[in-house]
């Protein structure tokens, strides 16, 4: 057992480093007050090859691991959550399982813009009757004569909706077959029909966008089938714990980035002649926080590297365990972060409230963190 990240894995780590603080930083704040996206920052992550970090080079990744996605996001998500959450939908829910189900032919069409960062992509599952029971959409697709598919309905909360070039849409191409009766297709923006709607107004992850997708008619070929018909929900499933690792990972930059504001701020805050880090109270404080960080790290590093292994059959639970355990320690430890600020905590001045606004979602989205016991369980025989 090696608990050190590898040569290539600290250098991606240091890559996303440099490019949160140098690119994200400065403008963090004042794009989350204005609520805005701005796809450029995530363009640059392609330019520096971080948008195909876990895919082989003739696909137009690096030929790393998903453990350097994992870092890469909480790199990130150390300094703003939002780009990291685009980030890791983009690798782990969109380009994932075109990696894992799709035809060369996909792969060379699809995965590689996405690989070298010249396309965006998206997820669409969720829609406002389908949440959690993500089976239960009513978003169709109907085989036509010709071969090709016309799906209709709509998908909500989309995270990149809008900009997203690419998006893996799931429809019921038979809804009578339950599980069997769903299907994945890889769907270009501006194919005829498919429009945007409702742009979400939220509590946190202000800086990027979830939207509504709307599907009128929308006819996609035979050939951006993803895996075969009837495979859609198990594609689904398999990909959502990939993207849970990557929420994990995200949620522990989230509590990472609030820390080291907390502990700054402890060393310098002076109250009844001392700094508070003096203050038994608060040191306390922030070893319970380190402590949770910690454990969290390692629950995301195993989840992410099980990821990888050939010989793993599933990595349901860990990624499960990792996505619970980071998300609820991140609500816990920006909720302390912002304890250790007292007053100035709760003010904008500082940016540990937004850290505790964005590490709320983390408990809710790619399975909330009910399913993710649900899940754990299961495997409790
Ligand atoms: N891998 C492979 N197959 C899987 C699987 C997995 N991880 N999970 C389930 N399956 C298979 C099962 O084996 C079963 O197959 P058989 O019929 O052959 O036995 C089939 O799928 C149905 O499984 P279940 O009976 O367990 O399905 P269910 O309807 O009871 O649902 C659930 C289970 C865990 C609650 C699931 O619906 C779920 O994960 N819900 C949450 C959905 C979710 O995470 N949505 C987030 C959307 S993305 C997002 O958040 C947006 C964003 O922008 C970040």
């Amino acid at each position: 057992m090696d608990f050190k990240l590898s040569e290539t894995q600290q250098d991606i780590a240091k890559l996303a480093r440099d490019f949160a603080e140098k690119k994200l930083a400065p403008t963090v704040k004042d794009r989350d007050e204005k609520e805005v996206f701005d796809r450029t920052l995530v363009d640059e992550m392609g330019e520096l090859g971080l948008l195909g970090i876990p895919w082989e080079e003739k696909d137009g990744g690096v030929g790393a691991d998903f453990v350097s996605v994992a870092v890469a996001c909480e790199e990130v998500a150390k300094v703003d959550p939002s780009i990291a959450l685009s980030f890791e939908v983009h690798t782990m829910l969109c380009s994932w399982p075109i990696w894992k189900f799709g035809t060369e032919e996909q792969k060379a069409k699809y995965l590689k813009p996405l690989a070298e960062g010249k396309k965006l992509g998206a997820f669409g599952l969720t829609e406002p009757n389908a949440g959690t029971d993500a089976l239960n959409g009513s978003t169709t697709a109907t085989k036509n004569a010709d071969g090709t598919y016309t799906l209709n309905g709509s998908k909500v909360f989309n995270t990149n909706g809008g900009d997203a070039e690419i998006t893996i849409v799931f429809a019921a191409t038979d809804k009578s077959k339950g599980a069997k009766g769903m299907s994945a297709f890889i769907v270009e923006k501006g194919t005829p029909g498919f429009s945007y709607g409702k742009k979400e107004v939220k509590m946190g992850i202000r800086a990027c966008v979830q939207r509504e997708l709307v599907f009128q008619d929308v006819v996609v070929p035979a050939a951006n089938l993803l895996g075969k018909e009837g495979e859609g929900f198990k594609i689904a499933m398999m990909t959502l714990d990939g993207g849970r690792v990557g929420v994990g990972a995200q949620a522990l930059g989230i509590a990472e980035g609030a820390f080291n504001k907390a502990v700054q701020y402890a060393n310098e805050r002076i109250q009844f002649g001392k700094p508070i880090m003096k203050q038994q109270a608060v040191a306390f404080m922030l070893a319970d926080m380190k402590l949770k960080i910690e454990t969290a790290r390692w629950a995301v590093y195993k989840a992410a590297w099980k990821m990888g292994q050939k010989d793993v059959k599933s990595y349901s639970m860990d990624a499960s365990i990792a996505k619970k355990y980071a998300s609820d320690i991140a609500m816990q430890v920006t909720t302390d972060a912002v304890q250790v600020f007292g007053g100035y905590g709760f003010t904008r001045d500082y940016p540990v409230e937004r850290y505790m606004r964005d590490a709320k979602i983390t408990q809710i989205y790619e399975g909330t963190n009910q399913v993710q016991q649900m899940i754990i369980s299961g495997f409790l025989k």
